[in-house]
């Protein structure tokens, strides 16, 4: 693995340490504090996050793989999460997925070769009353169609 590539990741999450290593069930808060702050959790932060938190290296590992959420490899410049949950897949769920991986250029829980999407579920987004739903970076998208969905990815690869 790349050192130079790897150590400001490493130095976020030495900094980000402190603030959780007193604090009761402070791990999961610690991971999503580093998935924020660099995008996923890099395998080297595992032996890092387990010596702060007093836990083993398999335990932390155990909570990464165990949430969805949480990412191990970076993601691609925008990320796609179509939602998965109940409401969503009667609303043509499964179709908007196929379309979007169509459209992106990636399936589910991958990134695109060009590096620009990465296409991931997510359990319910509060707008069941309007779904199919999609978030994409911090924006929702409610009703999403086809028609949408070519517009939204369309406005994205011209800002690549
Ligand atoms: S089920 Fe998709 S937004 Fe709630």
């Amino acid at each position: 693995m790349n050192k130079s590539v790897e150590a400001p990741e490493l130095q976020t999450v030495s900094r980000l340490l402190p603030e959780f290593t007193e604090m009761p069930g402070g791990l999961l808060p610690l991971l999503h504090a580093v998935q924020d702050a660099l995008g996923f959790i890099p395998a080297s932060a595992v032996p890092l996050v387990a010596e702060a938190m007093n836990l083993s290296r398999a335990e932390v590992h155990g909570v990464i793989t165990y949430y969805h959420f949480f990412r191990s490899k970076a993601p691609g410049k925008h990320v796609v999460q179509v939602c998965r949950a109940e409401s969503c897949q009667a609303c043509g769920g499964e179709q908007l997925l196929s379309e979007m991986e169509q459209a992106l250029g990636c399936k589910l829980h991958e990134t695109s070769a060009d590096g620009l999407y990465s296409l991931e579920p997510v359990y319910c987004l509060g707008l069941c009353a309007s779904s199919p739903a999609v978030q994409i970076d911090d924006k929702l998208y409610a009703r999403m169609d086809s028609v949408q969905l070519k517009r939204v990815v369309a406005e994205l690869g011209s800002h690549a």
